[in-house]
């Protein structure tokens, strides 16, 4: 894996010129975040060795250097998902050339369904903390020169980082929820007793992705910052049938008020 990272960060030195400080990975609801960004260059995922392809509906697959809020940064247009098919650690691989380009903030967004009663569908959540049912990336054989064994997970989400998105909303009056984000493999959307389960288990959503790339992310020492939409709701009595198209349709509406807050978020750094 090291020297599979090592190539494509070399591929990228050679071609792109800016070291980036910070890294988005453009999930449901930032993807009209590119659109703030100060372009300077553009890869395919195609063109990039040892990545990963993107097959989702709705995720183009392109790197984007430029700057955003005055900082460098590092976008990827289109994440990878564990329910592709694509082992986890295919899945983070891009969390960890973005590190090796020298990020040290990692920023995602994701679409998830809520399972506490008291959010609504529109609504944005903070991910406080997570609870990680895909597998974990980090199994296998360990290099230290990724970081530690057995990394820590006590702040997986900067707390610094929180409270200035928290003071951002306030300021734009922007509606905030804080919470924590179960991820499960998918595809499937939840059974009515898997929604029930995973609020007993204390989630305040459930989604597909995120987990594994913040894993990765926290070994090798990034601060994390990541947001959900509640794009429908897994609370008894208020469950009606998901469909992908609905999940983006809300994901849409939702995409300027999350695109705000990260942007000045990261001209706060
Ligand atoms: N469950 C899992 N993933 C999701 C959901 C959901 O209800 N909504 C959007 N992504």
């Amino acid at each position: 894996m090291l020297q599979e990272v090592r190539k494509t960060v070399s591929f990228i030195k050679k071609r792109v010129k800016i070291e980036p400080e910070v890294g988005i990975i453009l999930g449901t609801g930032l993807g009209g975040l590119v659109k703030e960004i100060d372009i300077h260059h553009v890869l395919k995922y195609e063109e990039i060795p040892n990545f990963p392809v993107s097959t989702v509906e709705g995720h183009s697959g392109k790197l984007i250097f430029g700057f955003l809020g005055g900082k460098k940064v590092i976008a990827m247009q289109g994440r990878f998902h564990y329910y592709e098919g694509y082992p986890v650690g295919q899945v983070t691989f891009p969390v960890r050339m973005m590190k090796f380009l020298g990020i040290k903030y990692l920023f995602l967004s994701n679409a998830s369904g809520g399972v506490n009663p008291d959010y609504k569908i529109g609504d944005l959540m903070i991910i406080t903390d997570h609870i990680n049912l895909i597998s974990n990336p980090l199994i296998g054989k360990h290099n230290s020169e990724f970081g530690p064994r057995f990394p820590d997970m006590s702040e997986a989400y900067s707390k610094i980082l929180i409270a200035k998105a928290e003071t951002i909303a306030k300021k734009h009056k922007i509606k905030i929820q804080k919470g924590v984000y179960t991820a499960t493999t998918g595809p499937t959307f939840e059974t009515p007793s898997e929604y029930k389960y995973f609020r007993i288990i204390g989630s305040d959503t459930v989604g597909m992705s995120t987990t594994p790339e913040v894993i990765v992310a926290r070994q090798m020492g990034l601060s994390c910052f990541a947001i959900s939409i509640i794009t429908d709701l897994g609370v008894p009595g208020k469950i009606v049938k998901v469909t992908h198209e609905e999940v983006q349709k809300v994901a849409n509406k939702a995409e300027l008020k999350m695109t705000l807050i990260i942007k000045e978020l990261i001209a706060d750094l």
